[in-house]
Formats: C-alpha cells, sequence, structure tokens
C-alpha cells in the first residue's frame, strides 16, 4: 500500500532544500521497496498570502487530513508577510488541529561539523528533545484589564491537563526505552513555579513507576541550560513542557554545529492526524535563490518521516549517508556553511547517491 505524502514546500530556500529531500526520499524508497507517493500543494507558503489574503485555502483540513505524512519546508518572508501571520496561518495550524503534541528534535553532532563547544567529538553528544507542543506556557487563557492606564494588568496561565502531561513522558519513555543508554531526564522549575511544575514532576514520577529499566533525572530549566553546554554528553532523552521544550530545542541543535542540518518532527503519535517533517531552519531571505543553502536538514527529516512510518532500516541509512558524505569532506560537494564551495544540488545528489548504494 502507498505511503501518501502531502508535500508543502513554503518559502525562501524551502522551495530549493524540498526537492533535494525527495531526491533522498526516492533513493531510499528504491533501495528499501517503499511505496511513497508525493502530492504537492500549493499553498503555506507567502506568495499564496499576496494571492488570496491567506496562508491556506478554508478547506485545508479537509484537503490534507488523510494524508500519512506532511513533508514541509521552511515557511516566511517577512518583507511580503508579517512573520506571526504566516506561521500562525500554517505551521501552527497544523501543529494544533492535527494534534500534533510531540515535537521531536535529534540533537547529534556529526562527522565533520564542528560544535561550538570546544572539544566535543561526534559521539560525545547524541541525544533527543522532546517537547509537549500542545499546551502549557503557550495558551490562550488570560486576557487585559485597565488597558493604557497605571492600573493596566496583563494574565496568561499555563493550563497543564492530566492527559497532556502523560502522554508527552509516554512518548518521552518510550524513545527512551529504545536508546542503548536508557535514561531520561525531566527539565522542571518546581522551586520557582510552585503549582505546574510540582505537578510535572509528580507525573514523571508515575511514569517512570511504569518504566523500571529507565533511569530517571531532573534538573532546574536554568541548570539544565548550562548543562547542555557543558555536559552534552549526560543527555539521552530529554523531556519538557511547551516554553522549557522550545528553549532546549533550539539550544540543543546549536550545540551541535550549523543550524543548516537540524531535522524535526512534530508527531501525533496515534496516526489519528498527519504528523510534520520539517528542517529546524526558516526560509533564510538572506540567502535565498542562490542554490547554496544546507539540504540535509530536510534530508534528515525525511529520515524521521520514514522511521515514523515503519521504516526503521530505511531511516538509519538515510542518516548514515548523511553521515558519509559528511565524514568524506568533500570541498566541492559541502555547502557554503559546512566549509564547503559547492551547492545544495551538489550535497544532495552526494547524499541520494549514498543512499542508492
Ligand atoms: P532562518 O533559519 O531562516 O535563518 C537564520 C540564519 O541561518 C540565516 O543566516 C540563514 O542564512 C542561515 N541558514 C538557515 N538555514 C540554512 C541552510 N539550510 N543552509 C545554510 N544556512 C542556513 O531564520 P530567520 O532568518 O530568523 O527567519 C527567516 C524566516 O523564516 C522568517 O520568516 C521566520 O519566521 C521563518 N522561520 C520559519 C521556520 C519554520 O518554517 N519552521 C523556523 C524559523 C524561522
Ligand atoms: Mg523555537
Amino acid at each position: 500500500m502507498a505511503h501518501r505524502i502531502a508535500v508543502i514546500a513554503g518559502d525562501g530556500i524551502g522551495t530549493e532544500v524540498m526537492p533535494e529531500g525527495l531526491r533522498a526520499l526516492d533513493a531510499a524508497a528504491k533501495r528499501f521497496d517503499i511505496d511513497l507517493e508525493f502530492t504537492t500543494f500549493e499553498f503555506g507558503n507567502c506568495d499564496y498570502y499576496l494571492e488570496h489574503g491567506k496562508m491556506m485555502p478554508d478547506d485545508w483540513f479537509e484537503q490534507l487530513k488523510d494524508f500519512d505524512a506532511l513533508f514541509y519546508g521552511a515557511v516566511g518572508w517577512p518583507d511580503k508577510v508579517p512573520d506571526h501571520i504566516s506561521l500562525w496561518g500554517s505551521l501552527l495550524q497544523f501543529r494544533r488541529q492535527f494534534d500534533q503534541y510531540i515535537n521531536l528534535r535529534p540533537c547529534k553532532l556529526m562527522p565533520g561539523i564542528k560544535s561550538p563547544l570546544a572539544g566535543r567529538e561526534p559521539g560525545d553528544i547524541d541525544f533527543f528533545v522532546v517537547r509537549e507542543n500542545t499546551e502549557g506556557e503557550y495558551s490562550s487563557i488570560g486576557g487585559k484589564m485597565f488597558e493604557g492606564t497605571e492600573r493596566e494588568i496583563v494574565v496568561q496561565e499555563t493550563v497543564m491537563s492530566r492527559t497532556g502531561v502523560d502522554r508527552v513522558l509516554k512518548y518521552a519513555f518510550d524513545l527512551a526505552q529504545t536508546r542503548p543508554r536508557k535514561k531520561l531526564t525531566s527539565a522542571t522549575k518546581s522551586n520557582g513555579i510552585s503549582i505546574t511544575m510540582p505537578y510535572w514532576d509528580e507525573r514523571v514520577l508515575e511514569m517512570a513507576k511504569q518504566y523500571p529499566d529507565i533511569s530517571v533525572d531532573k534538573f532546574h530549566i536554568d541548570i539544565l541550560t548550562a548543562n547542555f553546554v557543558l555536559h552534552p554528553d549526560w543527555f539521552d532523552v530529554v523531556v519538557g513542557s511547551n516554553l522549557f521544550g522550545d528553549i532546549l530545542s533550539d539550544l540543543g541543535p546549536a550545540c551541535t554545529g550549523t543550524i543548516g542540518i537540524a531535522p524535526s518532527a512534530n508527531i501525533n503519535p496515534e496516526g489519528k492526524f498527519p504528523s510534520l517533517f520539517e528542517p529546524v531552519h526558516g526560509s533564510a531571505p538572506d540567502i535565498a535563490g542562490k542554490g547554496i543553502a544546507n539540504p540535509i536538514g530536510q534530508i534528515w527529516s525525511g529520515a524521521m518521516m520514514l522511521e515514523h512510518l515503519g521504516y526503521k532500516e530505511a531511516s538509519d541509512a538515510m542518516v548514515a549517508a548523511i553521515e558519509e558524505v559528511l565524514a568524506e569532506g568533500n570541498q566541492s560537494v559541502l555547502t557554503g556553511d559546512i566549509g564547503g564551495k559547492g551547492t545544495t544540488k551538489t550535497l544532495g545528489e552526494a547524499i541520494a547517491d549514498t543512499i542508492a548504494k
């Protein structure tokens, strides 16, 4: 049976790295005999907005809900459309309406990539950040009173539901169980945020009872960010609320070098709705149109998509191909952000060729 993938390239370099993501997926599909069927959508970008006054058609949900996955490039072109409109009109709609309550980001130092952390080698940094993606601190409960006066007040409530907390914890524990180190770290701040964060800690303890083979620790978010930088080798699976996870999921990949290679997944684990796979980076207007964007973030996101669809071996082969091409370090193949003189296409083709081997 074919897996139906909706392809939305978006803006800027999203349209340049997407073809390389598809090239790599085609190579993997061929080698591992996987039936992938791609359908391209022309909405979810700023030109669509300029033409239609919205980022997506009103029936986007109906059009996309039966796909097995969404493969996204990057959205945003601030000179044409303000970022909050382009982002809220597309990506954030998917995350919410498709209940993609897991945001997953691997943080892995790859061969040939220089970590901004001194003295770190591939193998030293290899962990996942699991972020709660639908509730927590990013709630719409709150308001303003006495606006524009001396008594002006603003309130925005953190919302943690037992269902919401437990399901992200379960996902993180399950993930830790698939990893050799079987270690889970929880991000908290129960010393300062004295109601919701102790609750989060309580649910972690409760969930841990079902996973006796996982070793669990926790850090307050302030020292945790410091430890990402000082001791990235301590971590295996790190789970956090929406806000803490947001911060950690940018800091983690930053510790592993260029933003051009970092992938991410927004997952609805039950498969009730499609999950979304996209590079961490944005549309990079400063280099768009030059054909020099690093396609690895897009390709690695494709690997995460294959794993989600049940093809772990094919996914591993894609990541191995990325590592092999990086380790070879061929200047005429690699893009400028990782010290080469090549293009989006030379790097994309080299990886696809390696997958095909
Ligand atoms: P950005 O990630 O687009 O660019 C930041 C810097 O990294 C730029 O100097 C860019 O040239 C470089 N860079 C990014 N990806 C690269 C790649 N693949 N290869 C080589 N260099 C790369 O972030 P920025 O500039 O803050 O945002 C630009 C637009 O992208 C905005 O409209 C923003 O809202 C949007 N954005 C969208 C995201 C998404 O679709 N998930 C995520 C982040 C930003
Ligand atoms: Mg972020």
